[in-house]
């Protein structure tokens, strides 16, 4: 069965009513990365950063899954399907992809601050306060800049593997999540899904240089 990677970023969801973070009105235009997304800003004010996730966490229940969600669903049924998502929204599963890997975390988790692998689902919001088993802090199970990504290597030995390999809604910014292609087989064709493209075209990559909600049905279309 053909191997496919799918590699998404925020763009994917944008069409469901989620901000991207680089785009005019983006999520980061509002809000200073350090102070709610590092390390470093949850140790100065915790409380601000548990409101940033929770109003995220919030939103995140009232959005549902859009087209070109629903088309890499159906890739499932006739491909060998795995997603890599930066994105922390549980929307590829609700659309029901089987194999979703989350280099970034994800929304609906939260983790001890002590125990990075004690990690639990959590769809209210989370209030200092909320203690672990272990009467530790929770907090969101986001991956944060400065922080290990845990799931590259397993998202790498997928890219790897994989006979196409799709790109969806990613600016190809934040490493180590833009590097995945270097892993890629040569005679792997990379199709790449993006209204306003930060990469070329060439004998190895097409580009669909238009929303996710149009432009993924036609890639997936192609590959059945
Ligand atoms: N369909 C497809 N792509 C879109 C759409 C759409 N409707 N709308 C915007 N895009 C594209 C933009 O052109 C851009 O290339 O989605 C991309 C969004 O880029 P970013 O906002 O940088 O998001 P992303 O690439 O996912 O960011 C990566 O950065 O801040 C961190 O952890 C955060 O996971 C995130 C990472």
């Amino acid at each position: 069965m053909m191997k496919i990677a799918v590699l998404t970023g925020a763009g994917v969801s944008a069409e469901s009513g989620i901000k991207t973070f680089r785009d005019s009105d983006g999520l980061w235009e509002g809000h200073d990365v350090m102070e709610v997304a590092s390390p470093e800003g949850f140790q100065r004010n915790p409380a601000s950063v548990l409101d940033f996730y929770n109003q995220r966490r919030r939103q995140l229940l009232t959005v549902q899954p859009n087209a070109a969600h629903l088309a890499l669903a159906t890739l499932d049924q006739t491909h060998d399907v795995t997603i890599i998502t930066q994105n922390v929204d549980d929307l590829h599963e609700r659309a029901g992809s089987k194999n979703v890997i989350h280099l970034h975390g994800e929304l609906l988790k939260v983790r001890s601050t002590y125990d990075e692998n004690l990690v639990m689902d959590w769809k209210t919001d989370l209030n200092l306060g909320d203690l672990c088993k272990n009467k530790h802090q929770l907090r969101p199970h986001i991956v944060w800049f400065g922080e290990m990504v845990p799931m590259i290597e397993v998202a790498a030995a997928v890219v790897e593997k994989a006979d196409a390999i799709l790109i969806i809604g990613t600016s190809m910014q934040v490493y180590p999540a833009a590097g995945l292609m270097q892993y890629a087989k040569p005679e792997a064709h990379i199709y790449f899904v993006d209204p306003n493209p930060s990469i070329s075209e060439n004998n190895r990559i097409t580009i669909f240089p238009e929303k996710a909600s149009t432009g993924v049905p036609k890639v997936v279309e192609l590959l059945k």
